[in-house]
């Protein structure tokens, strides 16, 4: 009986920790916000199968591209993942001064960070965005991107 009495605080203290230990998991460094969609430029529609992909970036970042200048800071890129018609989710890439400094070195992607929205534009938790800066730093010598040869061909026609 008294055993019993010395254990409940223990659960209660191990469940709690293993509560930290999840929360921490999710929380990790993020300042991705979720862009004004309307302003953005479709410059290329990519389709896998049953996935219809729009992508679209800033007139200001077009522009750079298109001089051969950097991207500005605070620059989106946006993937719209449609199914059927509608839309499944929003991967957005963005950049912003000194942001790579959050990231240890070798899982950094220069100075963007990237994120996972669903439909409703809620965070997927789920995803450690550590995957999207895996895949994507392969393409270090393209700022990151793997649709920037269509961003460069863009001429107000959709590059699919
Ligand atoms: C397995 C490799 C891989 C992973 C993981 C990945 N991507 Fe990509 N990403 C791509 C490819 C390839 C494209 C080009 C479009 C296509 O072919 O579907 C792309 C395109 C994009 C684009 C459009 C800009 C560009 O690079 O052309 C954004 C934004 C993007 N991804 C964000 C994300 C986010 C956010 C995640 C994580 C939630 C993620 N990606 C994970 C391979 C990957």
């Amino acid at each position: 009986m008294k055993k019993a009495i010395i254990r409940m605080p223990m659960i209660a203290l191990a469940s709690g920790m293993i509560m930290l230990a999840t929360w921490q998991l999710h929380a990790e460094t993020n300042r991705v916000q979720f862009p004004e969609l309307e302003g953005l430029v479709h410059y290329t529609t990519v389709r896998r199968g049953e996935v219809t992909e729009h992508i679209m970036t800033t007139p200001e970042a077009l522009e750079a591209v298109k001089k051969g200048e950097p991207i500005p800071a605070g620059t989106h890129f946006v993937l719209v993942d449609y199914r059927e018609g509608k839309v499944h989710r929003y991967f957005v890439m963005q950049n912003g001064p000194g942001w790579g400094d959050d990231y240890e070195e070798r899982r950094r992607t220069g100075d963007w960070q990237f994120q996972w929205f669903w439909a409703d534009k809620s965070i997927n938790l789920q995803e450690n965005t550590t995957r999207c800066q895996s895949c994507h730093n392969s393409r270090s010598d393209e700022n990151y991107l793997y649709t920037l040869d269509a961003l460069k061909a863009f001429d107000g026609t959709v590059v699919e």
